[in-house]
């Protein structure tokens, strides 16, 4: 179905941060797959996990049980808790983040009760494409070939803590579902207070604060999930992503108390939490932690912010660890990502005036700088063919 742009350019094969096409071109994959392929395209790590779950056992159903399961969830709990000193949260595994977001929902829903079903979620959201995750995505040109959508969600300003105080009325709200760092509306970074008051806030009207750290989350940031450099305690976390390094999968995380709200047959999925898509995270979340790529991301992070406020025609940059936007002086962002791709480069054109880059969290300095390279001709080369030139 025509639900994609006709692709720029298609790949056959991957090896860290490089991408091939059908004819031998190399190219710097700085967007991976959106902030999935953190550790790179091909890890042998991964690989290996999964060709010999592939030969073990893929797939039981959830009829059944599965070693991984549980060993993957305690995993998650631990990163989670790791921030917060709380401890045993429960998981549910679903297949993408959309999923991972319908499960936080309908959870807000099942713990609340009594007539409390509404979540809010803030303007310029992302959250996903199904009916109700596509509701929560406060983006009206998304939702409006789609109407009527589901009832029970609600939109404020984003990093607006009075706004969020007159919205979260304690008889109808169920929670709150945020992105910690905004990252289709263009790498928002919020105020560096704005969580904290939202949780004082959840806490006060007895709503759940879920944060969606599908983007955000498991070291892109430079922390394990974008919460923690806040010291926050969420009641729902979700990820997806970079969970499997490029194996479809999701988990949506919960306090025990508010996972308790769910009871067998209240949620399901066939494919969530099966040993193949596990045995991806197993490796993925070891290959994290022994890499340390909350460290990398920080360091690498902080060289691309440094070459990216170099280059021409880049007014600021935002974001945190390597996921960044570099914020340019006129809207060439989509012309200089055509032209980045054609010399070798894969970024994203996250706003007309943005470009979004997120390489990989074991990306090298060299290939930081070669990257650097390319972006600042192809800015340069737009900018100096528009009226605009390239000071
Ligand atoms: C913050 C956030 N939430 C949810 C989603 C949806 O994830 P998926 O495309 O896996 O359904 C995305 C995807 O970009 C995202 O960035």
């Amino acid at each position: 179905m025509r639900t994609y742009a006709e692709p720029p350019a298609t790949f056959v094969r991957g090896e860290g941060t490089l991408l091939f096409d059908a004819d031998g071109k190399e190219y710097l994959d700085f967007i991976t797959g959106l902030a999935v392929v953190s550790l790179g395209h091909g890890h042998p790590a991964v690989a290996d996990a999964v060709a010999e779950q592939v030969r073990t056992l893929s797939h039981v159903s959830n009829l059944y049980g599965n070693t991984l399961a549980p060993e993957v969830a305690r995993t998650i709990d631990r990163l989670i808790n790791g921030g917060t000193g709380q401890a045993g949260g429960q998981v549910f595994f679903a297949n993408s983040g959309a999923e991972a977001n319908e499960c936080a929902l309908k959870l807000a829903r099942r713990w609340a009760g009594g007539g409390r079903h509404v979540v809010i979620s803030a303007d310029n959201a992302f959250h996903g494409r199904t009916l109700a995750t596509l509701t929560a995505t406060g983006q009206p040109e998304k939702q409006a070939p789609f109407l009527p959508l589901p009832e029970g969600f609600v939109h404020v300003a984003y990093d607006d803590v009075a706004a969020l105080d007159k919205a979260l009325e304690p008889e109808t709200v169920a929670g709150v579902l945020l992105e910690p760092i905004q990252g289709e509306g263009g790498v928002v970074v919020p105020s560096s207070d704005y969580l904290g008051a939202v949780r004082s806030l959840c806490t006060e009207r007895n709503a759940l604060l879920m944060l969606d750290e599908i983007q955000t989350g498991l070291g892109r940031t430079g922390h394990w999930f974008a919460f923690q450099a806040q010291g926050l305690e969420p009641d729902v976390v979700t990820m997806a992503k970079a969970l499997g390094n490029g194996m479809p999968v999701g988990a949506c995380w919960a306090r025990a108390e508010v996972a308790a709200a769910f009871g067998p047959g209240d949620h399901g999925s066939t494919f969530g939490g099966q040993p193949l898509a596990l045995a991806a995270v197993k490796a993925t979340l070891a290959v994290m932690e022994a890499e340390d790529v909350c460290a990398r991301a920080r360091a690498g992070g902080a060289r691309l912010v440094a070459g990216l406020e170099r280059l021409p025609g880049v007014v600021s940059v935002r974001g945190a660890g390597l996921l960044l936007a570099a914020q340019l002086k006129a809207p060439v962002a989509k012309d200089a990502a055509a032209l980045a791709l054609g010399r070798g480069l894969l970024v994203n054109a996250v706003r007309p005036d943005a470009i979004r880059v997120a390489p990989p969290l074991l990306v090298r300095d060299a290939e930081i700088d070669a990257a650097l390279g390319i972006l600042a001709g192809a800015i340069g080369d737009v900018l100096a063919a528009t009226s605009g030139g390239s000071d």
